[in-house]
């Protein structure tokens, strides 16, 4: 099959995890006979310090032509003080809109041998394994009108939470039939006692749930989701849930996992006329300033998110399960990062993504 692939390293440690990312993308075609055909754009502040802007036309291009999009991290410090218009995530959030990858997939798996990775007692943690749908192009990132106005000691800032029905009802229903193929239990998370985007969000659940009979639904408000989440976290399944409550529970989802390094996603759309969904793939973790350029990253996240992209865009179940399967073996055996508190010697990230590539055989 012929995978072709835009690889946008970005910021920080972005390029650190993409590579290895790479590296056993590399490793399963050549090993299943794909055609790999790699592209690599730029994104973030490394874009801006190249072409001037986050989101350069050529890779919006490179983006719209390509199946699948791999991504490491962008952000960096020196654009931490400007308007986000101007920052390096902007260009993430551009590229998010342009793809039309509505649907943000976020697995959360407390593997036995991480538990004491976790800062959780292991009985809480154990069994953990639910997947976040964030709402990835709308709600409050996106919503009119933004902005701050009037004189300093009296400016007004603004941001809005907006949502049309069909914006609602697509992520949702995506939410739905993964629950079916799961253990078919869905928690619909608002904040419907407070805001009416919430409560609209909630009448679209209840409409769309008719047509899932199957699925097991409840609605939990977002401040006690953050809450039974590390209380009580084996009571969920799938969760769906709009862009910024999703964005936050998710990284709470690192304290499950281990460590933020163990978090992966895939942001998928609709399907292309030929019939691979075109998706974007993404660690949840950022670039990460305070460990950049170190080699010690964890890279499983990116190596994660290269598999989910095998299965979701290129449906290469079996590579895709041979890739899970070695990381569940070099989790086992080691080696492991520094953020994953192994017994011996912390191992580097690029001895991390040659074990995985190595485990696959
Ligand atoms: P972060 O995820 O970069 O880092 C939070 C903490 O987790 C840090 O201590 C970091 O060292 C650690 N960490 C993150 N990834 C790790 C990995 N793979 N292995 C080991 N440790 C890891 O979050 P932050 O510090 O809030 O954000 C830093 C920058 O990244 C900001 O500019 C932010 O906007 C950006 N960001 C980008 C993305 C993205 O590109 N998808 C996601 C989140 C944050
Ligand atoms: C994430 C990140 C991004 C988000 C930032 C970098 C724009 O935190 O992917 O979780 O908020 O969506
Ligand atoms: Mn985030």
């Amino acid at each position: 099959m012929k995978l072709d692939i835009l690889v946008l390293p970005g910021d920080g440690i972005g390029p650190e995890v993409t590579r290895e990312a790479v590296r056993v993308l590399e490793h399963a075609a050549a090993k299943w006979n794909h055609e790999l055909r790699l592209r690599e754009g730029l994104l973030g502040g490394t874009a801006i310090h190249e072409t001037g802007v986050s989101f350069p036309e050529e890779t919006r291009r490179l983006a719209l032509e390509t199946d699948a999009t791999l991504l490491g991290a962008v952000g960096l410090p020196e654009f931490d003080n400007l308007a986000p218009e101007k920052r390096p995530e902007k260009g993430l959030l551009q590229l998010r809109k342009t793809l039309d990858v509505f649907a943000n997939l976020r697995p959360i798996v407390a593997y036995d041998t991480l538990l004491g990775s976790s800062p959780l007692k292991d009985d809480i943690v154990r069994g953990t394994d639910l997947l976040i749908v964030r709402e990835l192009t709308a709600g409050l990132y996106f919503g009119d009108p933004r902005g701050i106005s009037g004189q300093p000691g009296e400016r007004v800032a603004t941001n809005s939470m907006v949502y049309r029905e069909p914006e609602v009802e697509r992520v949702v229903r995506m939410a739905f039939e993964l629950a079916l193929k799961r253990r078919k239990k869905l928690t619909s998370v608002d904040k419907a006692n407070v805001l009416e985007n919430s409560q609209m969000w909630r009448e679209v659940v209840m409409t769309v749930a008719k047509d899932y009979p199957g699925v097991e639904l409840d609605h939990v408000l977002v401040d006690n989701c953050a809450m039974q989440l590390i209380l009580n976290p084996t009571r969920f399944d799938v969760v769906v849930t709009e862009n910024l409550f999703g964005d936050i529970l998710s990284d709470e989802g690192a304290v499950l996992a281990g460590s933020i390094g163990m978090l992966q996603s895939a942001s998928i759309g609709d399907r292309l006329p030929n019939g691979v969904w075109r998706g974007l793939y993404e660690p949840v973790h950022g670039s990460a300033s305070d460990i950049a350029g170190q080699d010690k990253a964890n890279p499983l996240a990116a190596i994660g998110s290269a598999a989910a992209m095998l299965n979701y865009s290129f449906g290469l179940k079996e590579e895709a399960a041979a890739i899970d399967a070695a990381v569940q073996t070099v989790l086992r055996n080691g080696p492991l990062t520094p953020d994953l508190k192994p017994a011996g010697t912390a191992a580097t990230t690029e001895e991390v993504g040659r074990a995985v590539c190595a485990t696959i055989g």
